[in-house]
């Protein structure tokens, strides 16, 4: 039998570093309210509150089964919580790292059917899961999907009835103005785009709130630990390099020039701020529902 290879993307290799380097399981910004003081230790609180606002658009299991898909579950944070809440829950993340902490997070909850699939969603099988699920689910993943892909198979697979949250930043209209951090992080759809696709589609829209004012403090935060600490001791290696091995680090500095210059100025640069962020990114919290046929 052949082997397939594994593979990640630059963005891939971001989200997992930044897991592992914040040593954090959820990996969306989380919701800062004004009474919240944007510090590191309030990261919990901040994310459990989103949590909380996602977990609130979902009917109440305890009316019924609700069958929920969480569509690029990361760590299965949230995943996790939906199962603990009596969800009936599947998962679907494509990155091997992160599906290993999903499955020990579902070898902990045993006692709870649920499916992970290892898949791309773009992959996802539908003709077997065919109006299956009451909820679709996008935390901070609908910006990796081509919506041309992501539409089509969620009329399919989610009941007539049933309902699908966005929560994840786009694009705004500013993207390629050449202001300061202007393509400094990418990601995110077209909104002007994303909004005439909605349209467009079969969903009706319950519900569209921008909340780019609540998530962008977490920006101003990342940035100060990027600049204050991983910059220094990134300095502070490279020192180590240069004075003991003076040839590898010289071919190794020309060897990835572009690599570096890039990095340094997505993430070292400093721009990486809360300004930047609602200049070129809008964040939406949205519900869509699928018509009753
Ligand atoms: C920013 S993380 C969000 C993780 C999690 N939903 C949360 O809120 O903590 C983005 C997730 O999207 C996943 N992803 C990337 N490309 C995807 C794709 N084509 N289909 C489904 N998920 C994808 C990544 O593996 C990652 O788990």
């Amino acid at each position: 039998m052949s082997k397939t290879k594994e593979t990640m993307d630059s963005r891939e290799l971001g989200l997992v570093l930044g897991q592992q380097l914040l040593g954090i399981d959820d990996m969306h910004y989380g919701m800062w309210d004004e009474d919240l003081e944007v510090k590191f230790s309030n990261m919990a609180v901040a994310q459990q509150r989103y949590t909380d606002m996602l977990l609130a658009d979902m009917p109440d299991p305890a009316q019924g089964d609700v069958r929920v898909i969480d569509i690029g579950c990361g760590t299965g944070h949230i995943f996790g919580q939906l199962l603990d809440k009596d969800y009936k829950a599947d998962g679907l993340v494509p990155a091997p790292g992160f599906a290993k902490l999903v499955n020990q997070k579902l070898e902990a909850r045993k006692d709870k059917p649920a499916h992970l699939f290892q898949i791309p969603f773009e992959q996802f099988p539908v003709a077997e899961n065919s109006a299956e699920y009451d909820v679709a689910l996008f935390s901070e993943s609908f910006q990796y999907i081509p919506v041309e892909q992501s539409f089509p198979i969620l009329e399919k697979i989610v009941k007539p009835g049933g309902v699908i949250i966005i929560c994840d930043f786009f694009e705004t209209e500013n993207v390629g103005d050449g202001g300061p951090g202007d393509r400094s992080f990418g990601g995110g759809h077209n909104w002007k785009k994303f909004q005439q696709q909605m349209a467009d589609s079969p969903f009706e829209i319950i519900s569209d709130t921008d909340i780019t004012s609540k998530m962008s403090p977490n920006l101003d935060m990342v940035n100060n630990f990027l600049m204050n600490v991983l910059a220094p001791a990134g300095q502070t290696l490279g020192r180590y390099m240069r004075i003991n091995y003076p040839k590898t680090s010289k071919l190794f500095a020309w060897l990835f020039r572009k690599k570096f210059a890039k990095a340094k100025f997505k993430y070292f640069s400093g721009l990486r701020s809360k300004e930047t962020f609602e200049r070129y990114k809008t964040y939406h919290h949205i519900v869509l529902r699928v018509p009753e046929k």
